[in-house]
């Protein structure tokens, strides 16, 4: 048997963007590899991240996980374990580790943590244990953590790969962050933490009939979509990430259990999108597993459209963001957390 390699100071912090997807990843080929039933496309969002620190250390004989700086729950603890466990098997250590993470966005704001969390943990857990990855071979290990946090290594429009075995599903830049100046305001209707959550709702996604035809004519939205954000075409993106979102949402909704995300004010939001959007003004909408609304629009209108959203009765409050760059190695001095809106 070989002996492990004497660890040190094996400690490293990386920060990591949450994303949005405008074509969604919803269900799974492999549950337990995380391999989706069809490529997604996301925007990196600039300004709400998670930052995490990893220490592998010799006198630990178990995980410790810290998140917002509380002790992580048994199940979030043994999801971030069983992660680890992946990039320890590929360093050929078994050193237990030392976790904390935080987010600089409000938790419960219906902005997915898990692609940041997982993509932050990669990063930090590779360079801590000195391997040296690809972006492409480090977003097919978030993939494992967190199907979306694939989407988080790298910066700006992204696409994540189908795939049809782990190292082939992974996630890549199609365009840099300032090639499109998108805004993604986020209206926030319900603080409330979702009742199911998107593992499990991968999980029962088969059970819709719809999810058939939504992956069946996922490839074709895939075209149109990179070829809308390579184009800058506002009127393509935005009719084709409407269609996906309500595509998944109808499969959520009939599915065994059924899945009802929105609200009476995620629904007014809709309506009023489209309204203004068919009286000339350049918004869209898109929704995740939650009630809070992500409406896009260019950069130069978000100030206008932002104040439109906060006027909707049931939406208490708007974040923004604009596209965002790759997960980075930072140093600890470097660590910032602003609490709350980093854009008001
Ligand atoms: C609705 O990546 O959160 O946001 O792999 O189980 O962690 P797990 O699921 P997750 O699912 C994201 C679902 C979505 C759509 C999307 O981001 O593509």
């Amino acid at each position: 048997m070989t002996t492990p390699p004497a660890l040190t100071a094996h400690i490293a912090t990386a920060r990591a963007n949450s994303n949005l997807a405008l074509i969604k990843y919803w269900g799974n080929r492999s549950d337990a590899l995380r391999l989706p039933a069809n490529g997604s496309i996301s925007i990196g969002l600039a300004g709400l991240f998670t930052i995490t620190t990893v220490a592998f250390r010799a006198d630990l004989t178990a995980d410790q996980i810290t998140i917002e700086e509380q002790r992580a729950p048994e199940q979030a603890a043994a999801r971030v374990s069983h992660h680890l466990d992946h990039v320890r098997q590929l360093a050929g250590v078994t050193q237990r580790a030392e976790v904390t993470s935080r987010n600089n966005f409000p938790t419960g704001a219906g902005i997915a943590s898990s692609a940041s969390a997982f993509a932050a943990l990669t990063l930090a857990a590779a360079t801590a244990l000195q391997l040296s990855l690809t972006e492409r071979e480090l977003s097919a290990i978030a993939r494992l953590g967190s199907g979306s946090a694939s989407r988080s290594i790298p910066g700006g429009y992204v696409e994540w790969h189908v795939g049809d075995r782990h190292s082939d599903s992974y996630a890549e830049t199609i365009a840099p962050p300032d090639h499109w100046a998108l805004c993604d305001l986020i209206a926030v209707v319900s603080r409330a933490h979702k009742s199911t959550g998107s593992t499990e709702g991968h999980a029962i996604a088969a059970t819709s009939p719809f999810q058939v035809a939504r992956v069946a004519g996922a490839v074709e939205r895939l075209a149109i979509c990179r070829k809308a954000i390579l184009d800058r075409d506002f009127d393509a993106l935005a009719a084709i990430a409407e269609v996906d979102s309500t595509l998944m949402h109808a499969v959520m909704m009939t599915g065994t259990p059924a899945l009802f995300y929105w609200q009476p004010a995620t629904l007014a939001v809709m309506e009023s999108v489209r309204t203004w959007r068919s009286a000339g003004i350049p918004v869209f909408y898109t929704i995740d597993a939650g009630a809070n609304v992500h409406c896009l629009c260019p950069a130069a209108q978000a100030d206008a459209i932002a104040g439109r959203l906060k006027a909707i009765p049931g939406v208490t409050d708007v974040l923004r963001a604009l596209p965002g760059g790759p997960a980075e190695v930072i140093d600890k001095a470097d660590e910032v957390i602003a609490h709350g809106n980093p854009h008001p």
